[in-house]
């Protein structure tokens, strides 16, 4: 796979890194980011060789500081929304695919780079790590997502002070209001997000991918979400991996996964 604005690298346990690579321009998105975004977690969906994606921007610096703002003087009313839509679009591919993806935040992520960081499943943060939505600052308002993923992660009250003030706060703060899941020296970050993504390999592929699809609908009335939940657990009762798993239990020897 190879992209003109991503570094991908898939290693022999299935983990993808995906290296957003613009570090001159701290990883900014600009469109062909978002094509490439796309067409990568298309593939990574069908390709069974990808087990899970750890993402991150390429330098010391950033992780990605926004949507690219030398593109913004193009837009008006129509073409902002459609850009608005473009990105959602993208972002809602990474937040429903089934196996796990985690974003190892290793500097900047601003405006769109935190959004991106929000539709990955869960964030690994460098203690230099910078969060925000300064959007405000330049007269728009986050449009992949962070108004909406935002409050859900972190509540409506924290979520409207960082949106209408545009601060940027750190990888301990960002810790503490449960915007991220964990935070590593510069020097750890990639050890502790593999270590994370490790964990959850060693799962049930299915229960994994199950329980992201259960996860996602948290945010509906709880009887759908119930619903939703008792049908997903149905369907892991039918598994080999079921089967399996409860038969390592009772036998006290580690399961052996196969995905089926
Ligand atoms: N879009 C386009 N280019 C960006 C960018 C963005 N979102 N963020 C940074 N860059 C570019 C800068 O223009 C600069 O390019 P240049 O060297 O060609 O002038 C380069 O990346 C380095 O950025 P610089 O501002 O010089 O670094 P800094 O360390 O002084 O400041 C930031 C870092 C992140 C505080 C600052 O770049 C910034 O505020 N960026 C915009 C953040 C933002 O508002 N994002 C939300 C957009 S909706």
């Amino acid at each position: 796979m190879s992209y003109d604005t991503l570094l991908v690298d898939v290693d022999d346990v299935g983990i993808a890194t995906v290296t957003v690579n613009r570090p001159d321009k701290l990883n900014a998105l600009n469109a062909q980011v978002m094509d490439d975004l796309d067409h990568f977690f298309e593939t990574a969906e069908r390709e069974a060789s990808i087990r899970g994606v750890i993402l991150m921007g390429a330098g010391p610096k950033s992780f990605v500081a926004g949507a690219d703002i030398a593109k913004f003087k193009e837009l008006d009313g129509a073409s902002g929304k459609a850009f608005a839509d473009r990105g959602q679009a993208v972002f809602n591919r990474i937040e429903n695919l089934p196996k796990p993806v985690i974003a190892a935040v290793n500097g900047f992520a601003l405006g769109g780079g935190s959004e991106l960081a929000l539709a990955c499943h869960l964030r690994v943060a460098s203690e230099t790590a910078v969060f925000g939505q300064p959007e405000v600052n330049l007269g728009i308002l986050p449009g992949y997502g962070g108004t909406q993923r935002l409050p859900r992660l972190v509540g409506l009250g924290i979520a409207t002070e960082l949106v209408l003030t545009g601060a940027m706060i750190t990888a301990d703060r960002a810790y503490a209001i449960g915007l991220v899941n964990a935070v590593a020296s510069p020097d750890e970050l990639m050890e502790a997000t593999r270590t994370m993504m490790a964990t959850i390999l060693s799962k049930a592929p299915l229960a994994v991918a199950k329980s992201l699809r259960a996860l996602r609908v948290a945010d509906q009335p709880l009887a759908e979400g119930l619903r939703v939940e008792a049908d997903l657990f149905g369907e892991a009762c039918d598994t080999a991996d079921f089967e399996e798993g409860v038969d390592a239990f009772l036998s006290k020897r580690k399961p052996l996964f196969r995905g089926r």
